[in-house]
């Protein structure tokens, strides 16, 4: 066996104990340095084996581009900020702000760090969501900005393929998490959930994690542009 590298990992939004935190967690438990993001000025809880932390808005595009200046190579970007309003997003200023964190604050950090990525060929995860495929009325900006993530990731795939940068995207089902905590109190929701997800139950923060590891992997090295999804079967029936 060859000695296997220390990768560098960059996870925007993972400061709530949700998925980024899942995906940081692994990705230090297989050895790799990672480093997290969160619009709180402190995370909930460090992710085991993570050390660095810092806040950022996605929106402020000259913080992000200070951020940048720290990494002279970044192996693995992962996008995991993003808000939900459930039962406001018809308001024209919620919906506006939905998609500037969720659509225009990831294609701004893939912007950013670029150059950090062409310098170790790195790869790029986004996450999508069953909004990116299924309408939701009550959260219709969430859903406008998911479905172009999964489009979006399409087209970053095309453009940095030259540059032997991968750009993938995961489509998580429903997962417990604390962005769908009003969702979850809805139990008429909740209950749906379950009686279509053939494996019964929400997703936990983990489920994602071990998909984010294979896409950013050598063992993906063949996949760009997809949108992998991790839903427990919600979407197939
Ligand atoms: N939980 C689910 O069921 C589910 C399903 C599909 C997709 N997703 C997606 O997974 C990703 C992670 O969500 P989660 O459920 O773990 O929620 P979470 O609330 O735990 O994480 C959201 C993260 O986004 C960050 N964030 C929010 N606004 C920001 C801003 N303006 N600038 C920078 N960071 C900001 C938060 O600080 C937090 O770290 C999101 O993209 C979400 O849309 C979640």
């Amino acid at each position: 066996m060859g000695v296997i590298e220390q990768r560098d990992w960059l996870v925007i939004g993972a400061s709530r104990d949700g998925i980024g935190a899942a995906i940081a967690r692994a990705a230090a438990a297989q050895g790799d340095r990672v480093v997290i993001t969160g619009a709180e000025s402190e995370p909930l809880s460090m992710p085991e084996g993570v050390t660095r932390y810092h806040q950022l808005d996605v929106c402020d595009t000259s913080a992000i581009a200070l951020l940048a200046r720290q990494f002279s190579q970044l192996d693995v970007l992962v996008n995991c900020a993003a808000i939900s309003r459930r039962d406001l997003e018809d308001d024209l200023e919620v919906f506006r702000q939905v998609i500037d964190v969720n659509l225009i604050g990831n294609f701004d950090v893939v912007r950013k760090f670029e150059k950090a990525l062409m310098v170790a060929q790195g790869n790029v995860i986004n996450i999508a969501s069953m909004y990116s495929f299924f309408g939701s009325p009550k959260v219709p900006a969430y859903g406008a900005s998911k479905a172009a993530i999964h489009q979006l990731t399409k087209s970053l795939a095309l453009k940095y393929a030259p540059q032997g940068i991968r750009v993938n995207a995961i489509a998580p089902g429903f997962v417990v998490t604390e962005q769908t905590e009003r969702g979850r109190a809805d139990t008429v929701h909740y209950e749906a959930v379950i009686a279509r997800t053939p494996f019964a139950r929400w997703g936990k923060p983990d489920d994602i994690a071990g998909p984010a590891l294979f896409l950013a992997s050598q063992q993906a090295g063949f996949i760009t542009g997809q949108t992998l999804v991790v839903d427990g079967g919600y979407s197939i029936g």
